[in-house]
């Protein structure tokens, strides 16, 4: 059966094309699509087209405003098999006739309504909503979406968007559409300086309701003078601090004014809008040793509690957020910092549904007082950006599989129609060095092409005239500044998602956004060549510099290494970016200038023999990653790097810059049973860590709860962080091996990295073409791969023994014999310290040995040779020993 599905087409303004995409399925193998015909609604047929294009395909077409247009594509194969489907459109609005309604004088809240017959049959009816401030629209009585904050996040001051709803059933003879206006990011407070009022402070709304009669006929009903303004029993809304409603206050007309407004600020809306995408049931009702009555969800979320009450008129609820309880099990919230995150209700006496309309909360655990209640009647309301889930990976580990499942939940909990640090303090912002580290992830979890765009076009408009960033975006604050990582982003995001969307559109749209950052990097270079000021956050809260140190912060890799480093790889960047728009002098120029600084950068930091100035796994990390290193210092990095990870029993000390980039580079260089360990390993520092300790996301620190349950300070202590979530990337690319030849996956790379200890690990990753799949299995000494390969595009797998086939589209499976990566053996000259980095070996060895050796006396013996400790169980110690190590060597072996 030959299948077209997931057939999309994007308007985002009328002088852009329009883009479309769609995806196959066979039960053939080799299938390869040999023509397209994409036909809208009688104004555009593009005849049939011989091509195996499918993704972004771009269409010019004049469109009119605020119309539904029914988009068709057809698509025959190499087999002469023919699918077909449809999807609908809407385009947008160019001539604004609605106002921007506030009501005369200031209020926490207010309902704007306009009543309106319809006299004739509709054949459309097409709702333009938005607000400065945050809105839901309803529409006799029925909420018209499922938006929650909408308009979302925009750099304000540039752009606003508009929602677009197609509410023809919706409409009766007579109407009421309402607007119901909170203050959100608009005037609420923001970011870490909890800033109110950054964008102004008068809340508005506006509204365009285009009807097209079946007669061909149209009327526009707009908000305008006739709009009535009350207050409603919203008495206070903040996004950080919470909500409080009077559910017995009905709305009292207030008069109201027109806001002027520059409408030429105001845009389609770019991404998915934010909805509830998924209701939890309350796991456990828990009285703390305080006595707080306190709702545990199970799990770290975002978004708000729903709860069915019947109180006492009068009465008051309040329900309080926190991520986690402290070690006597109380209800924790000091890591909020300034944001009370608290709800309030006050009771009509009815049976009443509670839950806030213009805020939201990072939490697992709600506090509730003022009312008994039944715990069935309490659910938790997760609030995402609306993306498709596109990436997973399963393993026959269940620690591991938590880790990925806490991973794919921060990266929810974080995507509120801005990539944010965390959503719980009073910070919540679009950091840029985060989302940086954790893009490419991201967009393996979850479809992210038009929440990166989207954050993109702000990131852009915001930026310095000089090609400085704000190191938040949206930005809350002035000062912009070139930091490593953080301020790369403006050129390594557009570039990841143009790999793994194979969409230029971001490239095109950023290409003089990184240029610009660029040249700002430059006046950062003195006489050395290399940049040498300005404020830089380095390897930020990694483990390796003096904790005592003020700034410890930034780890002890060297700064501006670290700086030169991202700049050296977003020159290179740029320099392919301008070979695949065509730049043919700006990808020389970027070249030589890459060039430049890498050689400046060995001359400066690197000695003769190839040692780095940091001894810190950063920087051997870096310079291996990004091909800073010559080639002839590779190996004695790589032996140092193995060093220091050994002398911290394989324990990683990385902070932002080098994590996301510490397993893939171990794992390149041939030492993926390190990887895998520094991975695996349960104990501080380490992703398993905070697992056993019961996390549910990813925490900002290592050491969020410190081994002993006390909590970190609460000063910078967020549970849901998702930057080290960034290791989900050396799962997908790595272990299950699905990385990409083309842009989009159009040519596949399928090269998977087994670990021992992972008996079983299946992935996939749904490309812009479809499904790519990855598995495989150990058995005994062969290990199973299966591979799938989506329609339309071509793979080349590749095996741990270095066979390599080159596929078609279809199921591939595979079986070899497996390779140990685990080849180290235990000898009489293995030191205790070497047992305690190597989990494996020091459960072998006190299988082997009976217990005698084992993980609480190895400690004793950490810088003494199994050969010397031998001595001491008498003459024949040594041959004991020997047989111990044989059995365990075996044991190993097969573990
Ligand atoms: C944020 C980080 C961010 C950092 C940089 C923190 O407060 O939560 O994730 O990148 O500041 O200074």
């Amino acid at each position: 059966m030959f299948e077209l599905n997931g057939f999309k087409v994007k308007f985002d303004s009328f002088d852009r094309p329009l883009r479309l995409w769609w995806k196959l399925t066979s039960d053939k193998s080799e299938v390869v699509q040999e023509s397209y015909r994409i036909v809208i609604d009688g104004i555009y047929d593009s005849g049939v087209i011989r091509s195996d294009e499918s993704v972004a395909i771009r269409i010019n077409v004049l469109l009119d405003e605020a119309r539904k247009y029914t988009a068709k594509v057809e698509v025959t194969n190499n087999y002469g098999e023919t699918a077909t489907a449809e999807t609908t459109l809407y385009t947008g609005i160019k001539n604004f006739k609605g106002k921007f309604i506030a009501p005369k004088e200031k209020i926490e809240s207010f309902t704007a309504t306009k009543r309106f017959d319809i006299r004739k049959k509709v054949k459309s009816a097409i709702l333009y909503t938005t607000a400065l401030g945050v809105y839901f629209a309803n529409l006799n009585g029925e909420r018209v979406n499922g938006d929650i904050l909408a308009p979302f996040w925009t750099s304000y001051n540039n752009t606003l968007e508009y929602q677009v709803t197609d509410v023809t059933d919706a409409l009766r003879e007579n109407n009421e559409l309402s607007l119901s206006v909170g203050k959100g990011w608009y005037n609420g407070t923001i970011g870490f300086l909890c800033v109110e009022n950054y964008y102004g402070t008068e809340n508005a709304a506006f509204f365009q309701l285009h009807v097209l009669y079946e007669d061909g006929e149209e009327d526009v009903i707009y908000s305008d003078n006739t709009v009535e303004i009350c207050d409603n029993k919203v008495l206070y809304n903040d996004l950080f601090m919470g909500e409080k409603q009077d559910l017995n206050k009905v709305g009292v007309k207030i008069e109201q004014k027109v806001i002027e407004y520059d409408y030429s600020k105001m845009a389609y809306q770019k991404n998915e809008p934010v909805r509830i995408i998924k209701v939890l049931d309350a796991a456990k009702y828990i009285v703390t040793p305080k006595g707080e009555h306190v709702v545990d969800f199970g799990k770290n979320i975002t978004g708000f509690v729903k709860l069915k009450v019947k109180g006492n008129k009068g009465d008051v609820v309040t329900v309080k957020h926190a991520e986690i309880l402290d070690k006597d099990g109380n209800f924790y919230a000091e890591n909020l910092r300034r944001a009370k995150a608290t709800d309030e209700y006050i009771l009509d006496g009815e049976e009443d549904i509670l839950y806030p309309n213009f805020t939201f909360h990072g939490f697992r655990y709600a506090e509730i007082e003022g009312i008994d209640f039944d715990i069935n009647d309490v659910k938790a309301c997760v609030i995402m950006s609306e993306l498709e889930d596109t990436g997973n990976i399963e393993t026959s580990y269940e620690p591991l599989n938590t880790l990925i499942a806490n991973i794919k939940r921060g990266q929810r909990g974080n995507f509120v129609d801005v990539p944010t640090d965390c959503p719980q303090r009073d910070e919540r912002c679009g950091w840029t060095g985060d989302a940086n580290v954790f893009g490419r992830s991201a967009c393996y979890n979850y479809f992210s092409e038009f929440f990166y765009e989207k954050w993109l076009d702000d990131l852009r408009s915001e930026q310095a005239p000089t090609g400085e960033l704000s190191p938040v975006v949206p930005t809350i604050q002035d000062g912009k500044e070139c930091a490593a990582i953080w301020g790369d982003v403006a050129v390594s995001l557009p570039y990841v998602v143009y790999e793994m969307y194979g969409d230029k559109t971001v490239l095109e749209n950023q290409y003089e956004s990184m240029r610009s950052y660029l040249f700002a990097c430059e006046r950062y270079i003195d006489d050395s060549g290399l940049i040498t000021s300005g404020h830089q956050y380095g390897d930020w809260l990694s483990l390796d510099r003096d904790q005592l140190t003020a700034d410890n912060s930034v780890g002890a890799t060297d700064l501006y290494f670290v700086a030169n480093v991202f700049f050296a790889n977003s020159l290179n960047i740029m320099s392919k970016t301008a070979n695949i728009l065509g730049r043919n002098e700006d990808e020389t120029l970027y070249r030589q200038k890459y060039e430049n600084v890498v050689a400046k950068t060995r001359d400066a930091y690197f000695t003769k023999t190839g040692r780095v100035v940091s001894d810190t796994q950063t920087a051997y990390v870096l310079s291996l990653f990004f091909n800073i290193a010559r080639e002839d210092q590779r190996n004695v990095l790589v032996e140092l790097l193995k060093e220091n990870l050994f002398e911290h029993c394989n324990h990683l000390t990385t902070g932002f810059a080098g994590t996301p980039f510490l397993l893939l580079t171990l794992c390149d260089v041939g030492l993926n049973d390190v990887a895998s360990k520094v991975l695996l390993t349960h104990d501080y520092p380490g992703w398993l860590y905070a697992v056993d300790r019961g996390a549910t996301t990813v925490w900002e620190r290592w050491n969020g709860i410190l081994p002993n349950g006390d909590v970190h300070e609460p000063s910078m202590n967020s549970f849901n962080h998702y930057s080290y979530g960034s290791v989900i990337e050396y799962l997908y690319r790595k272990v299950c091996g699905i990385d990409l030849v083309n842009a989009g996956f159009k040519k596949i790379l399928l090269k998977p990295n087994p670990i021992n200890k992972l008996k079983k690990v299946s992935g996939h990753y749904n490309c812009v073409y479809g499904d790519i799949k990855s598995s495989y299995e150990i058995k005994d000494d062969v290990v199973e791969y299966k591979f799938t390969v989506p329609c339309n595009t071509t793979a080349t797998i590749v095996l741990p023994s270095g066979e390599t086939y080159e596929v078609g589209s279809g199921e591939h499976s595979y079986s070899e014999k497996r390779i140990k990566a685990n080849s180290i053996k235990i000898t009489l000259n293995t030191f205790g310290k070497e047992l305690i980095a190597n989990p494996d070996m020091l459960e072998a060895i006190s299988q082997a040995s009976g217990g005698l050796i084992n993980a609480t006396n190895v400690s004793s013996f950490k810088e003494m040779p199994l050969g010397i400790l031998s001595k001491y169980i008498g003459e024949n110690g040594e041959e004991i020993f020997k047989g111990i190590l044989e059995r365990a060597n075996y044991l190993l072996e097969t573990m």
